[in-house]
């Protein structure tokens, strides 16, 4: 989603302020601007489209003597919410004088009532956006303190903002603030470099300072001076980054997505790495922070997530019930809040996130917190939003995922899952020996995952006979079920390919209908319970002109034989064998947008994380 950089020191902004826009465009975005202060004045550069755009137009326009001294500037990539993707909509916005510049993510819920307000005092609006809004809130308010100024307008504003704003008339401080989008600190030598996500930051410090909600910073080139918005000074502890730029880079591979998904036998790994007691045959997840006592008192589990990470809650709900024999459920993260669920305290509620910054599923948490629930966070960004509000929970170690479409994080987050309900399991009926078998079936996980993406070359032959067809249809049972929509879900986020998950049962009570000759059906018939009921289902696809594609069990010469393809996967537990089977459906999915000539890593209408409701 909307990107925002900031910088100022001792080097030349406008080069730091684009290279931090680009480490930024994995988020998704559809305009950029950057604004610097030359002689007293404030001066904007913006263009539509992709941040090479502004780059062309500051290098034309911005001789590189001219700026050379200009050591103090911010900018931002826009996710359009208000107002379509032009320049004139596009961050930063000034206020009426032209003596203040604005970047914004988030959104100002009040932004109507506000510019009537304004309008009435004789304020006149350039764009379309709710973030100018601010920028003339602050203008209003200035006289000649800008901390005080963004203070007093912030005081004014119902909804959700991650800002830095800058003034011709102070030009040696940046003032950032926060209230539901992050901003991180970075500290360099005489140098401070601000962020709304700290891979913009890498390429200068590992030192770091997160916002909490409510903060407000003055930024100077050797000092940040953090307060609440009621000028009182707080704390903020100084973290290290844990990844360094090189895990942000592509190393050889052509897209983001691709690299990601080849590393995913390391961040596997990395996420089960100390994390499994053979002994007792159980999994050491400190995080989770309960005695297997207090663990027996958990009653429900209940996860939530949005697309990709309520797939892997989905996948959650089968290893909780069959594992730990608890009732689990999964709740769409968005209707959380807005159903009054039925939440008490001996209700454990896993909050499922990537960024740890998805607005719906923050705003879960928030509710489950109100509700007294045991809640926890499973998270891979550390320090993310949702990982400081629950508390407690388990990173995923997953590393920096810079693709748009998510691909390790989902493996880790089902590992991590896999690991929870054992540890569950073993404070209930679970034994000790099954404890231990199954302990080295997710120790097996890694390896697993290695043997498919040995057959990246096959998948990739197998996309060039699929990829030329307009609909897809996923289909499997069990937990391969929540796999069969997250293959949908992968390959209609990046081809634009209309694709559809269903139980493989479902397909006859109506999507059926769709299916003509040659309509590519994905049936997931691993070699576990159900499947004899896929290769069924899958007949009856047959009959109806449908080319199958079997994701099956290797040696399974039986589902070979029912299907037009297939991708082998190791025999392997059957909840387990979900990672294996995603990281396929992971690499078809790829191979069919590189084919169709898709823009892999940052797909059209997408946003990394989605900070909005
Ligand atoms: C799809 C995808 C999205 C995210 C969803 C939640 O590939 O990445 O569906 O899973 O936006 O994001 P997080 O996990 O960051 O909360």
């Amino acid at each position: 989603m909307c990107g925002i950089v900031g910088y100022i020191g001792k080097a030349a902004a406008p080069p730091i302020l684009i290279n931090g826009l680009r480490r930024l465009e994995y988020r998704g975005y559809d305009s950029a601007g950057l604004a610097i202060i030359e002689e007293g004045k404030i001066i904007v550069a913006k263009a539509p489209g992709k941040v090479q755009s502004l780059s062309n137009k500051t290098r034309d326009e911005w001789p590189q003597e001219r700026f050379a001294n200009i050591s103090l500037g911010i900018a931002h990539t826009r996710w359009a919410t208000h107002g379509p993707p032009t320049e004139v909509n596009a961050h930063p916005h000034l206020d009426q004088a032209g003596n203040i510049a604005l970047v914004h993510n988030g959104i100002i819920e009040n932004y109507r009532s506000l510019r009537s307000k304004l309008e009435a005092k004789g304020h006149h609006f350039l764009s379309e956006t709710d973030t100018e809004v601010l920028s003339h809130l602050i203008g209003d308010r200035y006289k000649g303190d800008l901390f005080q100024a963004v203070c007093d307008a912030l005081h004014l504003i119902e909804g959700t903002f991650g800002i830095a704003v800058i003034a011709a008339s102070e030009p040696n401080k940046i003032i950032v603030a926060r209230r539901g989008s992050p901003i991180v600190i970075g500290i360099g030598e005489g140098e401070t470099i601000i962020a709304s996500d700290a891979s913009a930051i890498l390429a200068h410090t590992q030192r770091v300072i997160y916002l909490d909600d409510n903060d407000i910073a003055i930024i100077t080139a050797d000092g940040i001076d953090i307060r609440d918005l009621h000028n009182i000074p707080v704390n903020r502890e100084i973290s290290e980054l844990e990844f360094d730029t090189g895990a942000a880079e592509k190393a050889g591979f052509a897209h983001f997505m691709l690299k990601e998904i080849h590393e995913q036998p390391d961040s596997l790994r990395n996420a089960i790495r100390g994390r499994l007691d053979f002994n007792l045959g159980s999994s050491v997840l400190s995080g989770m922070g309960s005695s297997p006592r207090d663990l027996a008192e958990i009653n429900r589990v209940v996860l939530i997530g949005c697309g990709t990470s309520l797939h892997s809650g989905l996948i959650g709900e089968y290893a909780f019930e069959d594992l730990a024999d608890i009732h689990a459920e999964v709740q769409q993260a968005a209707e959380f809040r807005y159903r009054n669920p039925i939440i008490s305290r001996s209700d454990l509620v896993i909050a499922i996130s990537q960024s740890g910054e998805t607005a719906d599923t923050l705003a879960a948490v928030r509710e489950a917190n109100q509700k007294g629930a045991f809640v926890m966070g499973l998270c891979n960004v550390v320090g993310s939003t949702i990982a400081r509000e629950t508390g407690r929970g388990i990173y995923l170690h997953a590393g920096p995922e810079i693709s748009v479409a998510s691909t390790k994080a989902f493996t880790c987050q089902v590992a991590v899952l896999l690991m929870m309900a054992l540890k569950m399991g073993r404070s209930r009926r679970y034994s000790r020996q099954e404890g231990m078998d199954f302990a080295r079936a997710i120790e097996a996980i890694p390896a697993l995952v290695a043997q498919v993406i040995e057959q990246d070359h096959h998948i990739a032959q197998i996309a060039e006979l699929y990829y030329q067809n307009e609909h897809a249809f996923f289909i499997g049972r069990g937990p391969m079920y929540p796999v069969a929509l997250e293959g949908a879900l992968k390959l209609k986020e990046i081809s634009y390919i209309h694709a559809e998950g269903y139980h493989a049962a479902e397909l006859k009570h109506g999507p059926i209908a769709l299916l003509q000759k040659g309509t590519p059906v994905i049936a997931l018939a691993n070699d576990i319970p159900g499947k004899d009921k896929t290769l069924g289902n899958v007949e009856e696809c047959r009959a109806r002109g449908a080319r199958i594609l079997g994701i099956i069990t290797s040696g399974d010469h039986e589902a070979a034989a029912a299907m037009d393809d297939v991708i082998e996967i190791p025999a392997c537990h059957p909840l387990v064998a979900t990672v294996p089977t995603a990281v396929a459906l992971q690499l078809f999915a790829y191979h069919i947008a590189r084919l169709r000539g898709c823009e892999i890593d940052q797909p059209r209408n997408l946003a990394k994380s989605v900070t909005v409701e």
